[in-house]
């Protein structure tokens, strides 16, 4: 073997000649001087001769004197930073089995929420310091030298020394306590075998509630002291959860005890840690009188995944960040199944089609990447937590699912975690269970969706009698790639109970609609135009271009039958079988027209449908009133509202008039008041309307809103602005801000001061930068940088900046540049800078100047964000300069305008 540890440098994996098996840990941090001193043994088995013991350290003080293998003491250490590795080396190769590895090290509690971080917090009217962790993806390495990386899975034994009067948490239970003077130590249990991104410390001031589940599970939520009612919520919702999971895997919960607790600096929404779930603030705590409906689901939803991280993700880990989205992916897609079965009412898995929107709309950028992507640095894993590995990996499971059915679908994943508990996994893993439970070929299949980057566009057309299907992959620019998939199709014609499924393997195919329309009608309603829909309940991760006699029929057969239906229901409301059939219809049509507004709209964008067909599209959906269809609806108008700023500056107003028409009689159907028993869906559809409705610049909203917003102003407990609508009256309120007349902004200012509640500040930030006033939204960036502002907390303000304020907000950018980086450098958070900067430009000149400034700027952590988005930006361009050349345009609108009127 060679003889100098640099040869280990460069290397995207740790050797594996030595692998560790138990870590005792001790640590003792100093929550006001910010430091920490450590002591760690490691059990390690070495497999293979070797000098070198290698694994990772990073801004850790190793104390190289009091390092020992056994009683060896190294002849050569070496730390490379960059690498983030300690090589240790010995004058002679190391026996063969196991022995234990020793040593002291110190390290700062940083600002940087990862590591071993500092999080302050207010405890009786002052300001405190809590000790926090945050590993995943790989910064343990941060706190005590380890081999970080998932595959090493060992047992670990901490001990912590801190001051008496504090909480201190870990991942187990406490064995046993001990004090002496000031300082207490506590010695918790030894952990199972599990991997160091999961490891978790939190030491402060904390106050909490508890339940227990079925199996007496311990389950604890820790709050600030004096909000423990606020972690009721979720406290219930992880109970419920732990039982569900449980069965659903087949497999108990595998800690003796589980904590959630809220972390005031924290840079995810959440961290599934072994048994010490932390959370945001605003992602684990619910007050009835803070939080809006959609705060409610987004605590459930949070909740949900952590814990069926538990099982997917912590029994059972990742063999390497490759196979990222098998955690990810798959919790997602678990908290849906968690949440739609804890609440029915809320219509969870119609609402998954915005998962799948988001990832469709990423997946169609050249810059996308393959679910299954290659990592060969650490600075470049944070990167791949992306809507790729979440929204696209929990989508073609849906699709997998729905393919294979849902018990066959269980059953396998259930034994994939019996088979590999307490183990690592790869994607090939999971399928080769799949495959040998189902019959099917899960792998061929999935490989398709999993190792190639992008989607595929069904084009559907009808010839004589068949149904002929062609596939070519979708791209938001136009062009198509060489991509191919293995396509499992769902169609439906006439009727939802004549479907067919099939894969599509081949470029083209062709289905015989005569046959297949012969068993339509199954639910009694004779159709007399026949319509087809392909990707039925969306569950397919593809889209669809229907040819123009398709689609002509298809959203009107939908709404006729939906009316024939309603009008069956109204004279005979007492027949059940029919009730029932009319709500399963219903949930199918919504998230139909759901779908094909997404499609249509997609289409539009990358010039392979016109604009004007898609404000037809459009306009056909101007009696919805179901939250799925016109929460998709509105994010496709607030969309065309702002390219057409651009694209037809002299349409845009007639345009944003058209849109408006199509939302107000939802919007004044709901009204601003809530109402007594009214659905979870429609609390939330009244947000979304009036937010929209104020981006759209609808003057009666904006004025009620503001109107309501000065009542509010002075009496904070008034009703007539719930959390539901509040946002919505915020962003009234700055719509009408200017440095002349600022005193709206003021007042906002004053109540983010005021407000103590985390939920209320997310709110007022996010409107700040929302002013039409270049100078106010420059006032706004500034704000982020006091220290008024967390850090964690800065993409809400960068997520409201108005479209009039993207090229403030861009100089803004170029000329704190470094200050960015400096303080955002290490988390996924400085690529919202970037995200929301740049896409809403719409200009090849514009995009040039981007590239230009970032050159020799782009580091790991944002390179993907940045090409992302000048992507963007071209696509916008071409989008422009397509519309611009549509013929019909004008005319349509003024069609569509007259038609209302
Ligand atoms: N494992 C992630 C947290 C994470 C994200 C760690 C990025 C390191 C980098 C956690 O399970 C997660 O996915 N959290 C989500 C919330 C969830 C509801 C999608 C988050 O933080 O947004
Ligand atoms: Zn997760």
């Amino acid at each position: 073997m060679a003889a100098s540890p640099d040869q280990f440098r460069g290397q995207a994996r740790l050797p594996h000649f030595a692998a560790p098996l138990r870590y005792d840990l001790r640590l003792r941090p100093d929550l006001a001087a910010c430091t920490f001193t450590g002591a760690a043994a490691i059990a390690v088995a070495v497999s293979a001769p070797t000098r070198f013991l290698v694994l990772n350290a990073a801004e850790l003080d190793v104390d190289r004197a009091s390092i020992r293998f056994q009683d060896l003491a190294p002849t050569d250490v070496a730390q490379f930073e960059e690498d983030e590795i300690l090589v240790i080396g010995f004058d002679r190769d190391l026996p063969l089995g196991e022995g234990v590895l020793t040593m002291d090290f110190t390290g700062t509690l940083n600002d940087q929420m990862r590591g071993f971080y500092r999080s302050k917090y207010l405890y009786n009217g002052e300001s405190r310091n809590m000790a926090v962790t945050q590993f995943e993806a790989a910064d343990a390495r941060r706190c005590f030298p380890c081999w970080d990386d998932p595959a090493f899975k060992a047992k670990f034994k901490l001990t912590l020394e801190v001051p008496s009067d504090l909480v201190a948490l870990s991942n187990m239970p406490v064995a046993k306590e001990t004090v002496s003077g000031s300082i207490k130590t506590v010695y918790y249990e030894e952990s199972p075998l599990m991997s160091t991104y999961l490891v978790a410390i939190v030491v402060g001031i904390f106050d909490y509630i508890e339940s227990s589940t079925s199996e007496g599970t311990k389950v604890r939520v820790y709050t600030q002291v004096g909000k423990t009612n606020q972690g009721k919520f979720a406290l219930d919702v992880a109970v419920k959860s732990l039982d569900l999971y449980k069965d659903y895997f087949a497999t108990p919960y595998p800690l003796p005890k589980l904590d959630m607790i809220a972390i005031p600096d924290f840079s995810a929404g959440a961290m599934e840690n072994y048994g010490l779930v932390t959370y945001r603030d605003t992602a684990l705590l619910y007050d009835e009188l803070l939080s809006s409906a959609s705060n409610k689901q987004q605590v459930a939803i949070t909740v949900a995944h952590e814990l069926a991280h538990q099982w997917f993700g912590n029994l059972v880990t990742m063999e390497w960040w490759t196979h990222l989205w098998l955690n990810e992916g798959f919790a997602s897609w678990v908290s849906y199944l968690a949440v739609e079965s804890l609440f029915p009412e809320w219509n969870n898995w119609t609402q998954f089609l915005d998962e799948t929107t988001s990832g469709l709309k990423l997946d169609a950028l050249a810059e996308s990447h393959p679910i299954e992507v290659e990592v060969n640095h650490a600075s470049e894993i944070d990167a791949i937590f992306d809507s790729i590995s979440y929204d696209k990996g929990a989508s073609v499971i849906r699709m997998l699912q729905s393919y294979l059915g849902a018990e066959r679908f269980q059953k396998a994943l259930a034994s994939y975690i019996k088979k590999y508990a307490y183990s690592n996994a790869k994607t090939e893993d999971l399928w080769a269970v799949l495959e040998e439970e189902s019959g099917e070929p899960v792998k061929d299949l999935m490989t398709t969706w999993t190792k190639q980057q992008g989607y595929p566009v069904i084009y559907a057309k009808i010839n004589g009698r068949d149904l002929e299907l062609e596939q070519a992959q979708f791209l938001s620019d136009g062009s198509s790639g060489p991509g191919m998939w293995l396509v499992p199709v769902t169609s439906c014609c006439g009727s939802y109970d004549a479907q067919k499924k099939f894969l599509l393997k081949d470029k083209t195919d062709k289905i015989n609609i005569e046959e297949f329309a012969a068993s339509q009608s199954a639910d009694g309603e004779k159709n007399q135009n026949i319509w087809i829909k392909l990707n039925i309940n969306q569950t397919g991760f593809y889209r669809v271009k229907y040819d123009d006699e398709l689609a002509a029929g298809l959203v009107n057969a939908i709404k006729a039958k939906k009316l024939s239906l309603m009008d069956k229901i109204g004279k005979d409301k007492k027949n059940l079988a029919l009730l029932y059939t009319f709500s399963r219809f219903l949930t199918r049509c919504h998230i139909l027209l759901a779908g094909i507004v997404e499609d249509s709209y997609a289409l539009s964008v990358a010039c392979k449908q016109t604009l004007t067909s898609l404000l037809r599209l459009l306009n056909a959906y101007n009696d919805e009133s179901d939250y799925t269809v016109l929460s998709h609806v509105t994010s496709v108008c607030l969309s065309i509202s702002k390219i057409t700023v651009d694209a037809t500056p002299d349409l845009n107003k007639d345009i944003k008039q058209l849109l408006i028409n199509l939302l107000l009689p939802a919007a004044i159907k709901l009204g601003w008041d809530p109402k007594d028993g009214e659905s979870h869906l429609d609390v939330m559809l009244r947000s979304l309307l009036l937010t929209a409705l104020v981006r759209l610049g609808h003057n009666e909203t904006i004025n009620e809103g503001i109107r309501r917003f000065h009542i509010f102003f002075e009496d904070r407990k008034t009703s007539l602005l719930p959390p539901d609508t509040r946002k919505a009256a915020y962003l009234a309120v700055m719509r009408t801000v200017r440095t002349s007349s600022r005193s709206g902004y003021d007042a906002l200012l004053k109540i983010y001061r005021e407000a103590s509640e985390p939920l209320e500040k997310s709110r007022i930030l996010g409107s700040l930068s929302s002013s039409p006033d270049k100078d106010i939204v420059l006032e706004a960036l500034n704000f982020m940088f006091t220290d008024e502002v967390r850090n964690q907390d800065s993409f809400y303000i960068l997520g409201g900046i108005s479209l009039e304020g993207r090229e403030v907000a861009w100089t803004w950018l170029k000329e704190n540049w470094d200050y960015v980086l400096k303080t955002w450098k290490s988390s996924s958070l400085i690529s919202d800078f970037i995200k929301s900067i740049v896409p809403p430009f719409t200009s090849e000149e514009k995009a040039t100047e981007v590239t230009e400034f970032f050159a020799g700027r782009i580091k790991p952590s944002f390179e993907r964000a940045l090409k992302q988005s000048l992507e963007r930006v071209r696509i916008s361009s071409r989008w422009i300069e397509s519309i611009r050349s549509e013929p019909k345009l004008g005319q349509t609108v003024q069609e569509l305008l007259q038609a209302k009127a």
